[in-house]
């Protein structure tokens, strides 16, 4: 079922919000200029629902893909809060500093609450997010390639072992291989967690299960370390899979 039907079957009486997050994470899907569309569509008709737009790799993305966000479509502006941060694409997370903009009422109810528990982001981290946005972006472009050559390796490397298959995404820097041709009577493993659980003890290999997510039978990736680290961890992966059978 195409994702546009399956949020209007999604939608009831009691929905506030929809969040979107694209490039995603945990699958680092993006979705394209069509498909957001064609979610508008369906909350353009629901006038009760906000939107929260997630824009947090909107830098990191391959292969021409097109960043694009819900907030550009103009009959749903006034109900979407957009968030962004520095952590992702300037490799800033220490610094803290996220953003968002939106309907002014519910800017200023954030402001209200994050006065009250944190006062302000420090001044330091604000500066240096500044500098960071306002600078240049040349970076970004070598950081890409540099990504997307560890997505291919990765990629390649998963759909090289037998049980697993995995599609290649378009942003973000993860990836959500299947491990259901694993989880049988053969290999003892029923579910996703067991699956990483195992892994994790025999192979010293850290992934998420899928069902984290909300969807059994798959795991996670982050392939934001070094060549050196996921060769290693690939190595380790297809040898672990391959003593279940
Ligand atoms: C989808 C998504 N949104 C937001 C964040 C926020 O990151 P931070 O708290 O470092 O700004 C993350 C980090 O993993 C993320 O994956």
């Amino acid at each position: 079922m195409k994702t546009a039907k399956k949020l209007k079957k999604a939608i009831t009486k009691k929905t506030k919000w929809v969040i979107l997050n694209s490039p995603s994470n945990p699958t680092g899907a993006g979705y394209t200029k069509k498909e957001i569309t064609d979610l508008a569509k369906v909350l353009i008709k629901n006038k009760k629902v906000h939107i929260l737009s997630d824009d947090i790799y909107e830098h990191i993305k391959y292969d021409n893909f097109n960043f694009y966000t819900i907030a550009q479509n103009s009959k749903l502006k006034d109900r979407t809060l957009t968030m962004n941060g520095v952590s992702k694409s300037y490799a800033m997370t220490g610094w803290r500093i996220g953003y968002a903009a939106g309907p002014k009422n519910i800017i200023k109810a954030i402001g209200k609450i994050q006065s009250q528990s944190t006062s302000n982001p420090s001044s330091i981290s604000q500066a240096a997010a500044v500098e960071a946005l306002n600078g240049s972006q040349g970076f970004i472009q070598k950081r890409s390639k540099a990504f997307k050559d560890r997505r291919d390796f990765v990629v390649k490397s998963l759909n090289n072992i037998k049980g697993i298959t995995c599609l290649t995404p378009n942003g973000a820097f993860y990836v959500f291989p299947s491990c259901k041709g694993l989880l049988n009577k053969k290999t003892k493993l029923k579910t996703d967690t067991a699956f990483v659980q195992k892994l994790l003890e025999k192979s010293n290999v850290a992934v998420v299960q899928g069902s984290a997510f909300g969807l059994d039978g798959y795991f996670r990736i982050s392939y934001a370390t070094s060549m050196q680290n996921l060769k290693k961890a690939m190595e380790r992966i297809k040898f672990f899979c391959e003593s279940l059978s």
